[in-house]
């Protein structure tokens, strides 16, 4: 295996096969583009079985992911795609760089599902992109444009709906996705604590209710454990359905 890319989170392999790929979840944590570090204990392994029973769910309802198949407890087997230097946002609430940025309350209710794109680029701090600079960029195409919104629309659907049955808001997320060799988009990278933000219904208070990684942005301590929650009440939920 020779290692292809390490990223902040997660490592890529290749394998002998030239369309497969190895994701490895580390326990590295970072925020603020890398300017804070850390680690959580047991992330990488609980980010892979969250990410696979996500993925999974996801398929079922008919959206196509590059997941092939878990591995080892922290890895998974992928298609090899070509990602679209885009991430895809998707907000329901009010919180984080959109609060900061339009001064709009934390934990304000949107009156529709807000999708942002932001230019997958680590030198730039992954600038939010207009439509315009989004071409202008050749980051993707019209039609793409269209594909990624419908799909981000109907990924943010199904995960709502699964989060809700667990007793969880889903505030928001970044998704990544990738070309196929037959040119089809394909939902890639990871959906976990890490890149979500998940609130327990059964908490009012609003540093008590965070179970994602602004626990660790925000040094509210029982990172670790939150995660676990989130893990724990989704396997439980999708081995009960
Ligand atoms: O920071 P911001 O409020 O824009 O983040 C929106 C959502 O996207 C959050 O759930 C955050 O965890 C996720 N995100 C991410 N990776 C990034 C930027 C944001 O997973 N590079």
């Amino acid at each position: 295996m020779k290692k292809l890319y390490e990223g902040k989170a997660k490592i890529l392999y290749s394998t002998e096969d030239t369309e497969v790929l190895l994701t490895h979840f580390k326990d590295d944590a970072t925020a603020f583009n890398a300017q804070k570090r850390g680690t959580i204990g047991q992330k990488g392994k609980m980010n892979c079985q969250i990410t696979v029973a996500l993925f999974q769910w996801l398929e079922s309802k008919g959206i196509q992911t590059h997941l092939i198949e878990q591995s080892a407890d922290d890895k998974i087997l992928v298609k090899r795609v070509k990602i679209i230097p885009i991430e895809v946002v998707v907000r329901n609430i009010a919180a984080g760089s959109l609060c900061r940025q339009t001064g709009l309350e934390e934990g304000y209710q949107l009156p529709f599902p807000l999708v942002e794109y932001y230019f997958k680029k680590d030198e730039l701090g992954d600038p939010l992109l207009t439509r315009d600079r989004l071409f202008v960029l050749e980051l993707a195409t019209e039609e793409q444009l269209k594909q990624l919104q419908t799909l981000a629309l109907s990924i943010n659907q199904y995960l709502q709906e699964l989060f809700a049955s667990c007793q969880i808001t889903l505030v928001d997320f970044k998704l990544e996705f990738g070309i196929d060799t037959q040119g089809q988009i394909l939902l890639a990278d990871e959906i976990s604590p890490d890149t979500c933000r998940l609130w327990d219904q059964n908490e009012s208070d609003p540093q008590r209710r965070v179970m994602d990684k602004d626990r660790f942005r925000r040094d509210l301590g029982q990172v670790e454990t939150a995660y676990q929650q989130v893990q724990k009440r989704i396997l439980d939920r999708l081995a009960s359905h």
